[in-house]
């Protein structure tokens, strides 16, 4: 694999190598199995892939989320060697590199923007938007490679590709948990030995949640999954929704159930002082 830092650096090998389709997989580093699942995913599919490691600020609400970020970076590269094939990209940029000047784009992403994360996380889609259409500028992938863990991000991307008329074709790929369930997350890193001994607590609770919509309303179930989250000490609930993937709608009875779309149960927790996201699809009854 080639390490590039800049921007002109890496378009000149892309344009060299002139591959298609061209696998884009951007990251923020601290790299886990869920991210070489995605490498994994691109590889398979294209004959050239660009992975990046950035952190970008601008997709950060909180100064100390920033600061307290993991970075990895030679842990990051020597994992996606074993991955990576010859002639694949890590791109490292700086800041500078990625925002030459100030990006003022506000995005508007409708209802996408105003529930779950959203909510909780003020400006931070308008940053994810910000970054990756930047990095798609750059890199000009063919395909793009997003986990589902971040559900909301993904819907969130999809719009702008929509949006900026971009080429970019966006595949989402499936959660991938630690052997007790937890979500792969580059935070769970963070978590205290105590919290994260309990932190498969969220995929249980959202496990069962799906499996009660049979017999249950939505009121029941988002106090069931509240009740067994916060019975952990430590732990307590942002939200759990239940929404569609397209336009993220968000229902409060089954009733409001629409034919023809996917559900999800989406959750974000505080787990001692670290915040995990995790969903699962509610079959529809
Ligand atoms: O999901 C992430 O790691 C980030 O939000 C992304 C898509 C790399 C943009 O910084």
């Amino acid at each position: 694999m080639k390490i590039i830092n800049t921007v002109t650096g890496l378009k000149k090998q892309v344009k060299v190598l002139k591959l298609s389709p061209l696998g884009f997989v951007p990251t923020m580093g601290a790299l886990h199995e869920g991210h070489i699942s995605l490498v994994k995913n691109a590889t398979k599919r294209c004959p050239l892939v660009v992975v990046s490691i950035y952190v970008n600020p601008t997709q950060f609400n909180d100064k100390d989320d920033l600061k307290n970020y993991p970075r990895t970076i030679e842990a990051d590269l020597a994992l996606l060697k074993n991955h990576l094939r010859k002639d694949d990209i890590v791109f490292t940029p700086d800041d500078r590199e990625v925002y030459p000047a100030e990006d003022k784009r506000i995005f508007s992403f409708g209802n996408l923007d105003k529930v779950m994360e959203a909510l909780h996380r003020p400006g931070h889609f308008n940053g994810v938007g910000q970054v990756v259409s930047r990095l798609f500028d750059i890199v000009e992938p063919d395909i793009a490679f997003f986990g589902i863990k971040d559900f909301q991000q993904v819907a969130v991307i999809k719009s702008m590709v929509r949006q900026l008329k971009l080429g970019v074709r966006i595949m989402s790929c499936p959660i991938i948990r630690e052997a007790d369930g937890l979500a792969m997350s580059s935070r769970n890193r963070l978590l205290e030995k105590e919290i994260r001994k309990k932190a498969p607590v969220i995929f249980k609770t959202i496990s069962k949640a799906a499996e009660m919509i049979c017999d249950n309303d939505i009121p029941e179930i988002k106090k069931f999954v509240k009740s067994s989250i916060e019975k952990e000490s430590g732990f307590r609930i942002e939200y759990f929704e239940i929404a569609d993937d397209t336009d993220l709608v968000t229902i409060s009875k089954k009733s409001e159930i629409k034919t023809g779309k996917r559900y999800y149960g989406c959750i974000a927790v505080k787990a001692g002082n670290i915040r995990l996201i995790d969903n699962i699809e509610i079959p529809l009854v």
